[in-house]
């Protein structure tokens, strides 16, 4: 792998991932909104690890914006695709705020679609590639809009691994549980509520991550205690995923439609 294409690279979970590629000489084009941040971060890699890094500034709630970066994907370069952008949302589907709906949707739904197709086509015709999405474990729960958006991810990480057999290109759907990022302070969330046992860094995710897509897994669960959450939420009964998804919900701080306006 010589080229690493990663969205929200500029912190957390994404700031990882570029790390852990950078280590392995991997070159990196980082995509985010906030261009003096992308600067910063690009040049604390190369003088860090030593390799060329360019910086795309976009934000992926827009549409001409998430064309640009197919664009760049399409330039056939690229031969991992990490669609990592996301957000904290607590939106509530009935009476909330629709215009953060549409933006949640285009950032963690429309832009992974739009730029996995895009890289498949080139990687598929180059016979290689990886395509890492980082969807959430929320995905297999039934707790909020959030989770079915990152159902949407899961599902359509499965369904483009299933057409890519074959053909050398890797997909890996990341499922990461609660990880210490910016993300629960962009989204207000209340930490102290996690137990701590729950947490997992983001270098762990990252490596877990480039491992499963290393060993051919669809389907990466950092940790074995999330492994263990997983496996429980696949055993039970639609019925009862429901029923705690609505305790987990119940048990955290009211909804509020403010996440993420930037
Ligand atoms: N942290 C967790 O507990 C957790 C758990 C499961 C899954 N995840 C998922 O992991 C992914 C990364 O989250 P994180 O925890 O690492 O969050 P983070 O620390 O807040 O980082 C988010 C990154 O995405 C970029 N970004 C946000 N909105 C964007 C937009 N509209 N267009 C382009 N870039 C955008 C940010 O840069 P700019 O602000 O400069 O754009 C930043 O680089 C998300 O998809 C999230 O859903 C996180």
């Amino acid at each position: 792998m010589q080229l690493a294409l990663i969205t929200g690279g500029t912190s957390g979970i994404g700031l990882e991932f570029a790390r852990a590629l950078a280590r392995d000489g991997v070159n990196l084009v980082l995509v985010a909104r906030d261009p003096a941040r992308l600067d910063a971060v690009a040049a604390g890699l190369s003088g860090t690890f030593g390799v060329a890094v360019e910086t795309l500034a976009a934000d992926l709630a827009s549409r001409d914006d998430q064309e640009r970066v197919a664009g760049r994907l399409r330039a056939g370069d690229i031969d991992v695709l990490v669609n990592n952008a996301g957000f904290s949302l607590k939106n509530p589907l009935a009476g909330g705020d629709d215009a953060l709906a549409d933006r949640a949707y285009e950032v963690m739904g429309r832009a992974p679609r739009v730029l996995a197709g895009a890289a498949a086509s080139v990687m598929r015709d180059a016979g290689r590639g990886w395509i890492l999405n980082i969807v959430s474990v929320s995905a297999l729960t039934r707790q909020d809009s959030y989770s079915a958006l990152k159902a949407y991810a899961l599902a359509l990480s499965e369904v483009l691994a299933l057409e890519l057999v074959g053909t050398g290109v890797q997909v890996t759907a990341v499922l990461p549980g609660w990880t210490r990022t910016e993300f629960h302070d962009r989204g207000r969330s209340k930490r102290s509520k996690v137990p701590g046992f729950l947490w997992l860094s983001p270098a762990r995710v990252a490596a877990d991550g480039l491992r499963d897509a290393r060993a051919g897994r669809v389907i990466s669960i950092p940790s074995k205690r999330y492994k263990l959450i997983a496996a429980i939420l696949h055993a039970l009964p639609a019925g009862a995923v429901r029923a705690l998804s609505r305790k987990v919900k119940g048990s955290r701080p009211a909804p509020n439609s403010q996440e993420d306006h930037r």
